[in-house]
């Protein structure tokens, strides 16, 4: 397999256009016309890669989705607020309107890439958050154009790809999110490398279920049941919760065992469970983190996702926080700067460690200065 190529692949950059996909797709509220950036990770994150461009001569243009607004120009994912936060961070560096205004961008249209390069002298892509998508902003510029990885993506492919292959062991995968079959690929390839597996979250109930304990009216799903009592049966330790905290029939909070009854719900691991979890967490080596334990925007509910938070923050062992939640969670407990890495992308990260590379990668070993 090619190498991936990196900024220094490019040569010399003075007095060339870089066109740099970035993933600035970050967290906003308010009102669709004056909407507010709430978390400008993702930005800062791109930042080591524009300053490199730009400290060598080259001038820069950012490129990057905002939501899903389906191929259709919409206020609420108007780039504007970013492009000022860029202004701020970087001066000088220009940013596109959101490539998904443009049905072309997630149709990965010839077209709509031959718009994009226009007037581009090189590309980089440091979108990790979207290495997944063979869109036409991460899939098409690197058939014509020089192209490299940016810092971002480079360092991301290196600590997952480390994990992934050469783990410190024990290795273990604390999961949790509400629906397994969104996570069962991950699940089923992390099953091969790690040495245990922690379930928490919504996905819990469905393993629950597979062992058949009766779960109340909380999130389960039915088709995802012989899987999930197949993957229990296997090899490798999954270790469940123990007890859980709720909502019981009346609406009460209340915590509860294993077993639920009718029409009670389940919204977090209880204190046994994120007690034990914290031991694994504790003995690790490696551990990789994705998924809140519950529903941890409401404070009855955070505690189980709060104490694996410092837990993973706590242990000696090399830890990867992926993405999306588990990383709001992570900020939102104050314990971000505690990690050994926060992943800038969640489907990305566990879509890279399921199959150990991802479109955007692919067609950037194939770009003609690697070729
Ligand atoms: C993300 O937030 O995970 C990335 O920006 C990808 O966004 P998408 O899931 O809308 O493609």
């Amino acid at each position: 397999m090619p190498r991936l190529p990196l900024l220094e692949d490019l040569g010399d950059v003075s007095g060339k256009r870089v066109l740099v996909r970035t993933d600035f797709n970050v967290p906003m509220e308010g009102p669709d016309n004056a909407r507010v950036i709430t978390d400008d990770f993702r930005i800062r994150a791109a930042l080591p890669t524009i300053n490199w461009l730009t400290s060598r001569g080259a001038t820069v243009v950012c490129a990057s989705h905002l939501g899903r607004p389906k191929g259709q120009p919409v206020d609420k994912y108007s780039m504007t607020p970013i492009r000022a936060r860029l202004q701020e961070l970087a001066p000088g560096v220009e940013l596109m309107e959101n490539l998904r205004f443009n049905a072309g961008e997630e149709s990965n249209s010839e077209a709509f890439v031959a718009q994009l390069v226009q007037g581009f002298d090189m590309y980089v892509n440091d979108a990790f958050g979207a290495a997944h998508r063979a869109h036409a902003s991460v899939s098409g510029p690197p058939k014509t154009l020089p192209s490299a990885a940016g810092r971002l993506l480079q360092r991301e492919v290196e600590v997952l790809g480390e994990m992934r292959n050469h783990p410190k062991r024990p290795f273990i995968a604390v999961l949790g999110g509400a629906k397994v079959s969104d996570k069962l690929g991950v699940i089923e390839a992390l099953l091969s490398t790690v040495d245990a597996l922690v379930i928490g979250g919504g996905m819990c109930f469905t393993f629950l279920a597979a062992k058949g304990m009766p779960v109340g009216s909380s999130i389960c799903e039915l088709d995802q049941v012989a899987v999930c009592k197949r993957l229990l049966d296997g090899p490798k330790q999954i270790h469940l919760p123990e007890d859980i905290v709720g909502l019981d029939a009346e609406g009460n909070y209340a915590t509860f065992g294993v077993r639920l009854p009718d029409g009670a719900k389940g919204l977090d691991i209880g204190p046994g469970s994120a007690a034990a979890f914290t031991d694994v967490i504790m003995d690790a080596r490696t551990v990789f983190w994705n998924g809140p334990m519950g529903m941890f925007e409401d404070p009855r509910f955070a505690a189980g996702t709060k104490t694996v938070a410092q837990a993973v923050a706590d242990t000696k062992a090399f830890t990867v926080v992926g993405g999306g939640d588990s990383a709001a969670a992570l900020a939102q407990f104050g314990l971000d700067d505690q990690v050994d890495h926060v992943s800038t992308g969640g489907g990305a990260s566990l879509e890279y460690l399921e199959l150990g590379d991802l479109p955007g990668l692919a067609a950037l070993r194939g770009a003609p200065n690697v070729r």
